[in-house]
């Protein structure tokens, strides 16, 4: 069980961790992060230069408040808190960037005048998020488990966002992938990335409906992609479909989060409450594994994402066989 880590007494930094998070976004995009972790000066100059000055000075400011920053001399160093923020860079750009109009739009939606909460989603923001979480908490898991695996097959990735993580297991492996996506934004993003010798093939698609058959594919894997298929009457009848489209499949990496519930402390900022806002449901630990059990799949390893609460890789296999 992992403790609960959200627990500062003081109102305030409650109530402006939002700003903090922008500012240290802010500082991000602009460079500025990565000169301090370089023990770059931030000169008076470089600021005056950059586009929005006040912007960069009072996030800088906002940081030291915050104690994030700290000025030694003529440099700004990261503070601890500050070098842990920064292994979570990707999970500010979720929320902040991704999910950050509707988010603003909460109490609209609650008043039931935004209609279409999902048109509010910022698909490329989201999938190059994905990159950094990816990266962190889940790439290295993946690999570490694939490689124990004697594969020859391809690697299917459903929502394959960026294909970041597809494309580094294809180069690691020297195996294909096949990454299916339905967001345009992100699609793009992944074409821009692959480039034209690449070993990811890209499909434009539904995973909720995946037609034809894919003899090739002999790993299966989704990367917190199924938690938006509900209800789980109907995510059985789409994980019990890839047994007919993918008939050689031999392994389904399943990597997704789940709600948080009474029994844990732990859980993963802002999961529930955006997909409570965009009216999807989020699945509990307990109704995850009984899809697996519902849809014709058994569990041969469940692994925690250590860098990720709530979250887990659950290597699985068809029951046939
Ligand atoms: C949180 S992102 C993760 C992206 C990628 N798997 C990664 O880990 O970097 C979830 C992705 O699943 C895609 N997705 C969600 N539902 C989908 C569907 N029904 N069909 C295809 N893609 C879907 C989203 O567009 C998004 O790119």
């Amino acid at each position: 069980m992992q403790k609960n880590r959200l627990c500062n007494s003081d109102p305030l930094i409650f109530i402006s961790s939002n700003i903090a998070c922008c500012a240290f976004s802010i500082l991000y995009k602009f460079g500025v992060i990565k000169s301090i972790i370089e023990s770059k000066e931030i000169t008076e100059e470089f600021i005056a230069s950059s586009s929005h000055p006040d912007l960069i000075k009072t996030s800088l400011q906002t940081l030291k408040n915050y104690q994030i920053l700290k000025k030694s001399g003529s440099l700004y160093k990261l503070s601890k808190l500050g070098r842990e923020i920064y292994k979570n860079v990707g999970t500010i750009e979720l929320i902040h960037d991704g999910y950050g109009l509707l988010l603003a739009n909460y109490l609209n939606i609650y008043k039931n005048r935004s209609l279409h909460p999902e048109s509010l989603i910022n698909g490329r923001s989201i999938a190059s998020a994905s990159i950094a979480i990816a990266e962190q908490g889940v790439d290295p898991v993946v690999f570490n488990e694939l490689k124990k695996l004697s594969i020859q097959g391809t690697i299917c990735d459903l929502g394959c966002g960026s294909a970041a993580s597809l494309l580094k297991i294809c180069k690691k492996t020297g195996l294909k992938g096949l990454g299916i996506e339905l967001n345009d934004d992100a699609l793009k993003l992944a074409r821009e990335s692959l480039g034209k010798k690449s070993p990811v093939k890209l499909i434009k698609g539904d995973i909720a409906k995946v037609t034809g058959k894919y003899e090739d594919v002999e790993v299966l894997m989704h990367c917190f992609a199924m938690h938006d298929i509900t209800p789980g009457k109907q995510c059985i009848r789409v994980l019990k479909s890839y047994l007919e489209h993918f008939p050689n499949m031999r392994y389904f990496f399943y990597i997704d989060s789940v709600a948080h519930t009474e029994k844990e402390l732990s859980f993963l900022p802002g999961f529930d409450f955006i997909h409570a806002l965009l009216g999807i449901p989020v699945r509990t630990y307990d109704e995850t594994l009984s899809l697996f059990k519902n849809s014709g799949y058994q569990i041969l390893k469940e692994k925690a994402l250590k860098q990720i609460p709530n979250s887990y890789l659950w290597i699985l296999k068809p029951l046939t066989k």
